[in-house]
């Protein structure tokens, strides 16, 4: 501009090719930080992602257990979230809800909900400690949620439909189980003893079982045996 105002059209070209080339290189190096600071964000997500040889035996990094315990959060809608339990909790629908828990949870959370079982510790992300504020801080409404309809991308399959899985029970139920839910917190010795008797149980187990109760049988023999062994034909 300057230049022009001097009546020197080749030197006012000349700086404004010069202003030209300072601004490009300008936006050229801001672009390159940017695409820098891109990839630096893009590895540290793959590297907090992919660790461990992408094996579930390994702990979720900080990142992943905050996306997924958040994730199911935003995808319930804001009426589910604050339904109210329908069921009130008697005595006999608590003991139904244990033994459900027993028989459909446990293989995963374990019968105390700490989560420490073969498959909740080989799974990836691993059961949360259901007695744990993090969960227990969860609504009646969304507890039931996860329940009904799981969490995707982890082991925490739905429950809804019970013809397709093997007779939850519906709808009642599930809340029934939130009701143990927020029991878990004060579970009971006993309580343990009488679901494990409920817990699925694989061909060691029985045979195990079945030895015991043999033995068992043997130690106590019956009446009529041993009217046998006194008069032998
Ligand atoms: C095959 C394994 C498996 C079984 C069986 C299973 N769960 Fe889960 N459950 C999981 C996993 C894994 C998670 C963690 C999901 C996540 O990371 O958000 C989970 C999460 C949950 C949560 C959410 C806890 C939280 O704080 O986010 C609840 C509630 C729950 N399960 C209840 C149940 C109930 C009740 C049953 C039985 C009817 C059951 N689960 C059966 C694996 C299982």
């Amino acid at each position: 501009m300057l230049a022009r105002q001097l009546g020197d059209p080749g030197l006012a070209r000349g700086t404004r090719i010069h202003y030209h080339s300072c601004s490009t290189m300008r936006r050229g190096s801001i672009l390159l930080m940017v695409g820098v600071a891109v990839v630096g964000v893009v590895v540290a997500i793959a590297a907090s992602l992919l660790h461990d040889g992408l094996s579930s035996r390994a702990t979720p990094s900080k990142l992943e257990a905050a996306i997924a315990r958040n994730a199911h959060r935003l995808a319930i809608r804001s009426d589910a979230r604050s339904a109210q339990n329908p069921v009130i909790a008697s005595e006999e629908d608590l003991r139904t809800a244990r033994l459900h828990f027993a028989d459909h949870c446990a293989t995963c959370h374990d019968n105390d909900g700490s989560g420490q079982t073969l498959y909740g510790k080989g799974l990836y992300p691993h059961p949360p400690d259901l007695r744990l504020p993090e969960t227990q801080n969860l609504t009646d409404g969304e507890l039931f949620w996860i329940i009904e309809n799981g969490v995707r991308f982890t082991g925490m399959p739905a429950f809804a439909n019970p013809e397709e899985h093997g007779g939850h029970g519906g709808s009642l139920e599930s809340w029934k189980l939130v009701h143990f839910i927020r029991h878990l917190p004060h579970f009971t010795a006993a309580e343990r003893v009488e679901m494990e008797r409920y817990n699925p149980k694989g061909l060691d187990d029985r045979a195990e079982e079945q030895q015991e109760n043999d033995f068992l049988n043997r130690a106590t023999p019956k009446p009529k045996r041993e009217s046998q062994n006194q008069h032998p034909r």
